[in-house]
């Protein structure tokens, strides 16, 4: 049902205060200063004995994993490695029974995703599933893991999934984090609040960016290319970002580190190049003014995805979408939210079936 929204990927796009809230219940407790997850606890020995852990994932699941691997190497100071399930199950990887791995799948069915949890499995590793369907083939081969609450997502175009996992991925870091002793207890406390936090700052960006983002799109239905750019945390967003634009709207787009734009694709840069680039306050904001620097040096089309009241990011930008400030690590949370409804209403107004993009399946069971 899609309870009056005209697609459901809209719906579940809205449905994210709730979902990202869902995800966090009974496992995030403010006020006893504790994160609760017994999938977590349970092995908690495996995850302190750990020589690294390695995520495996496609698609935007993969996008969380790199997300995923700041937040843990940041919090819990354990080296993570982020692959893509399909070339770590044919590459002959090293995997011993020291390594954690953990698979992140919305459906939990995706074959590659399956495949590489039963290469590392054979190979003695302890396996940890993120998964939103409950039940599933990858929730069922894991040894432990934690759901995502979000609800069913039925758009093709994955969205309230991938908060749920970042929702997840954060919660796990701050709990291993506070565990092994390298994240002290104040800054723990902080970051808990402000997880806490992000369901009323993505109710507020939804209300506050969404007619603002339906008017940008209007201007971008005959657009050829994109370019999305963030640094840090914000890198994986931009790929994010981007995924979300070409799958639905079929508009070819690329997500980069802004950093490396000078390595190559500022040579696409003109006055026809539109670029999205994540710019919140925390998070090498003065790199980003630079980077923003360059692109208007160039006449490219700059959509900002800025912290409420920027002035400096906000005066060189074309188009200005504000967010509520948060922590660094939680921005691409709040920040994914104004891009998902960009890619929505720009494959809107070209008509394109946003549920049932061409070609694409939402559980993709061959390899
Ligand atoms: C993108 C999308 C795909 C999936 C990928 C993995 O919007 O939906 O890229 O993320 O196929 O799927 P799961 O998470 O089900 O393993």
């Amino acid at each position: 049902e899609k309870s009056g929204y005209e697609h459901f990927m809209l719906k579940e796009i809205f449905e994210q205060p709730k979902s990202v809230h869902d995800t966090m219940r009974g496992r995030l407790l403010v006020e006893e200063g504790v994160i609760k997850m017994a999938g977590i606890w349970d092995h908690i020995e495996r995850f302190k004995n750990a020589n690294r852990i390695i995520i495996i994932a496609c698609g935007t699941s993969w996008h969380a994993g790199l997300i995923g691997e700041y937040l843990i190497e940041e919090y819990a100071r354990i080296p993570v490695e982020v692959e893509y399930a399909s070339e770590f199950r044919y590459r002959n990887p090293i995997i011993t029974d020291k390594d954690v791995v953990i698979a992140i799948s919305q459906s939990g069915e995706t074959a590659d995703t399956m495949a590489a949890l039963k290469l590392a499995k054979e190979k003695g590793a302890f396996i940890y599933g993120i998964c939103n369907v409950v039940d599933s083939s990858i929730a069922r081969i894991t040894d432990a893991g934690s759901y995502t609450h979000a609800g069913p997502e039925i758009g093709v175009a994955s969205t309230k999934a991938f908060t749920a996992q970042l929702t997840i991925l954060s919660l796990i870091a701050l709990k291993l984090g506070k565990h092994n002793g390298n994240l002290g207890n104040a800054d723990f406390m902080s970051l808990i609040a402000e997880l806490d936090a992000i369901p009323k700052k993505i109710e507020d960006v939804l209300s506050s960016t969404h007619e603002l983002v339906q008017n940008i799109a209007k201007d971008f239905v005959n657009a050829t290319n994109f370019l999305y750019l963030g640094r840090g945390y914000n890198y994986p967003a931009a790929l994010e970002g981007a995924l979300k634009l070409k799958e639905i709207s079929y508009i070819h787009a690329e997500g980069y580190p802004a950093a490396e734009m000078k390595h190559g694709p500022i040579a696409l840069i003109d006055e026809n190049m539109p670029i999205v680039i994540i710019a919140p306050k925390k998070g090498h904001y003065d790199k980003i003014v630079s980077n923003v620097q360059e692109i208007k040096a160039r006449k490219g089309k700059v959509i900002a995805v800025v912290n409420n009241g920027d002035t400096q990011v906000s005066e060189m930008s074309d188009y200005v979408i504000e967010i509520p400030e948060t922590s660094e690590c939680f921005s691409p949370i709040v920040a994914s939210v104004p891009l998902q409804l960009l890619a929505y209403y720009i494959a809107v107004y070209r008509g394109a079936n946003v549920d049932q993009p061409r070609n694409l399946a939402k559980s993709v069971t061959v390899e």
